[in-house]
């Protein structure tokens, strides 16, 4: 089980690294990776389980994250409808991602993306395509198409940076944190 002291923090010069392409079939090694961090995700977004482990919420992880130099994340989204008495998740594994189409409009969270490597308040916001259609491979090595929009959409660009080395702290100038509000919907 992944707790919070086995995912690297900002100051490891890992996550500015970029992450290497995989190869078919996975390893048993990284079927485990991505196991461990779909019940990381799930079990962080349950209230009694995120307690009882002491799991920051997170809705996304790369693998980088845990200092597995590979091309994959994972997403587990929370889809519960209002006044359900269960909670529901979808869940998404996407390995060698990339960006196939992009909207024009943009958008961004308003109160800031959260990223589980980076414990601390950052001022600022990202502005990122409001959907996105991704081309991926699944566990088996099958090529699969994601699409996604709003929240979602933004949670698989901030995975893809991981990918490629780049935390959100990188992407907000200190200096004008706002950068491109003008131009972006709030979400
Ligand atoms: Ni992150």
């Amino acid at each position: 089980m992944i707790l919070m002291k086995d995912i690297l923090d900002e100051k490891d010069k890992r996550l500015h690294l970029k992450s290497k392409e995989v190869e078919f079939p996975l390893s048993k090694e990284d079927k485990q990776v991505i196991e461990d961090m779909i019940q990381y995700l799930h079990d962080s977004q349950v209230p009694e389980l995120s307690e009882k482990y002491n799991l920051r919420p997170g809705m996304g992880m790369s693998a980088v994250q845990l200092g597995v130099l590979k091309r994959y994340f994972v997403v587990v989204n929370d889809i519960t409808e209002e006044d359900a008495e269960k909670q529901e998740f979808e869940t998404y594994v996407l390995i060698n991602p990339r960006i196939i189409s992009n909207s024009e409009e943009q958008i961004y969270v308003e109160e800031g993306e959260g990223c589980l490597s980076i414990n601390r308040p950052v001022e600022g916001i990202i502005p990122r395509s409001a959907r996105v259609t991704m081309e991926a491979y699944d566990m088996e090595g099958r090529k699969i198409h994601v699409r996604a929009r709003e929240e979602l959409s933004v949670c698989f660009q901030h995975e893809l940076d991981h990918l490629n080395g780049i935390l959100i702290t990188d992407r907000i100038d200190p200096k004008n944190p706002y950068k491109g509000r003008e131009n972006a919907r709030g979400i």
